[in-house]
């Protein structure tokens, strides 16, 4: 036989097999797996990208869907005013979960989501040496935040105004990222998190503040709130290692990642 003819030979079993697979059941099956293999896991198999789209959703929601769970509308600038209620230490108790979080008096804390800075400014206060750059998406949101620290006289926070895939820090540069009832909203969470995993120290933390959405009782949209279930496999997707929840807020999980190693 010459080389020609085996070549001939091989190329038409080759399409044979194809064929086979394509038009098999099973074929389809094997066909599927392979496509599959090399394909980021958590995108949506229907359309290969990371997030879908619905018609039918939440009227809370955006109508987006990031690995089952739909994304949240952001809370407007208007709703400021309720971020700083009166009633919020006592229903939430945030001094306390600020004081749990064992900063020291150099660390650089990302707050992410910072709204008027509610959480930054009570932060800072424990970083003397370092500083909390206040992260949020809304111009509007960063003005009145920068309206208050005029007004407190709080140098050590710093205003940044992030986009919805980037919040804008640098690499390598931060101690502790902590986002308080914002990652819900993230318009881009996968791209969001990555970005935060980049800018942490090798040692640093990933602090997430849900409202428990394991719980009917908690009084938020459930949109607003977040199972560990749901908040540890996002977060696993882009690298980032479950370490521990701390449950001791009356309404919010607090749950804690690092970098994987
Ligand atoms: C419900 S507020 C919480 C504010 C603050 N963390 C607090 O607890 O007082 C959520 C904030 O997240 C901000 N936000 C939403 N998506 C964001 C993103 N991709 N990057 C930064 N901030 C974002 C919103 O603009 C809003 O100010």
């Amino acid at each position: 036989m010459t080389v020609k003819k085996t070549l001939r030979r091989v190329l038409l079993l080759a399409l044979v097999v194809a064929l086979g697979l394509t038009f098999s059941p099973m074929g389809n099956k094997i066909l599927d797996a392979i496509a599959f293999t090399n394909v980021d896991p958590t995108a949506n198999s229907s359309t290969g990208s990371t997030y879908e789209q619905r018609a039918n959703h939440s009227p809370d929601g955006i109508g987006k869907f990031y690995m089952g769970r739909e994304i949240a509308q952001v809370m407007g600038h208007l709703g400021a005013g309720w971020l700083e209620r009166p009633t919020r230490e006592r229903e939430e108790r945030p001094q306390q979960l600020i004081n749990s979080l064992n900063l020291k008096s150099t660390d650089v804390v990302a707050d992410i989501g910072a709204g008027t800075g509610y959480f930054s400014f009570r932060m800072a206060t424990l970083v003397p040496n370092g500083k909390v750059l206040a992260v949020d998406v809304q111009p509007e949101m960063i003005e009145i935040l920068n309206g208050l620290k005029q007004e407190k006289r709080i140098e050590t926070v710093e205003s940044v105004l992030g986009s919805v895939t980037n919040p804008n820090l640098p690499l390598a540069s931060v101690d502790l990222a902590i986002m308080v009832d914002a990652y819900h909203e993230f318009d881009h969470p996968r791209e969001m998190m990555s970005a935060i995993a980049q800018a942490l120290k090798p040692s640093g933390r990933v602090v997430l503040v849900e409202y428990r959405g394991e719980n009917p009782l908690v009084p938020i949209k459930p949109l607003h709130k977040m199972t560990q279930r749901q908040a540890r496999k996002e977060l696993a997707s882009v690298g980032l290692n479950w370490l521990e929840t701390k449950d001791f807020l009356p309404q919010q999980h607090v749950m804690i990642f690092g970098k994987k190693a």
